[in-house]
C-alpha cells in the first residue's frame, strides 16, 4: 500500500533555481507522467517547463505555447508535450486537444490546468507557484523568489514526488 507523500515546499530564489527543480522532474519522470503547473501570469510555469526539457535532454527550445496550445518536444529521453490552456475557456475545445491521452509514452505539462478540469489525466503532479515578494524592481526580474508547492494525485505522481523529495533532501551523515 502506498502512502501519499506530504507536499514538498521549495523556495526558488531565481529563474535558474526554478529550472533546476523542473530538470529533476525531467530526469525522474516515468512515461505517462502529467505535471500541472498552476500560478498567475508570470509565476514561472514556462521557466519550470524549460527545466523539464533540460532534464529530459530535449534538443528543442521550450517556450510559451500560448498561441499554439500544445508544443511537442521530441528527441529527449521521453517525448514531452507542453500545453497552455490560458486562451481556452470552452471545455469542448480543450477536450478536442486529447490531453487525457497526451501523456501516453511521454510527459505532459499543462499550464492553466484549472481551465481543463475533467479533460486531463487523473494521475498528476501539481506544482503551484507563488511569488514571495509583492514588488519586483526591473533589475530583479530574473531573480525574484517563488515558493513552489508540489503535491501528488495518484500512484505515478506519488512515486515521482517521493523521488523528488528524496533527491532534494539534505544527505544525512
Ligand atoms: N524564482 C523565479 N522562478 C521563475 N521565474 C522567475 C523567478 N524569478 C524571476 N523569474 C522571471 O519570471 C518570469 C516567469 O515567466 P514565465 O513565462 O515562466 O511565467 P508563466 O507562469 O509561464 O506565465 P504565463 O501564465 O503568462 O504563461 C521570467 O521572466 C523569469 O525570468
Ligand atoms: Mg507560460
Amino acid at each position: 500500500m502506498s502512502t501519499t507523500p506530504p507536499p514538498l515546499r521549495l523556495t526558488c530564489d531565481d529563474a535558474e533555481a526554478t529550472r533546476g527543480v523542473g530538470a529533476l522532474v525531467g530526469r525522474f519522470a516515468e512515461p505517462g507522467a502529467t505535471v500541472l503547473l498552476q500560478g498567475d501570469l508570470g509565476a514561472g510555469k514556462t521557466v519550470f517547463a524549460q527545466g523539464v526539457g533540460r532534464g529530459l535532454e530535449a534538443p528543442t527550445v521550450v517556450n510559451s505555447p500560448t498561441f499554439v496550445l500544445v508544443n511537442e518536444h521530441l528527441g529527449g529521453r521521453l517525448p514531452m508535450r507542453h500545453a497552455d490552456l490560458y486562451r481556452l475557456d470552452d471545455l469542448d475545445q480543450i477536450t478536442e486537444l486529447g490531453l487525457d491521452q497526451a501523456a501516453e509514452g511521454g510527459i505532459l505539462l499543462v499550464e492553466w490546468p484549472e481551465r481543463g478540469q475533467g479533460a486531463l489525466p487523473d494521475d498528476c503532479l501539481h506544482v503551484h507557484f507563488s511569488p514571495l515578494a509583492d514588488d519586483v524592481s526591473e533589475d530583479q526580474l530574473d531573480a525574484s523568489p517563488r515558493e513552489l508547492v508540489l503535491t501528488s494525485n495518484g500512484r505515478n505522481a506519488e512515486t515521482l514526488l517521493s523521488q523528488l523529495a528524496q533527491s532534494l533532501s539534505p544527505v544525512s551523515a
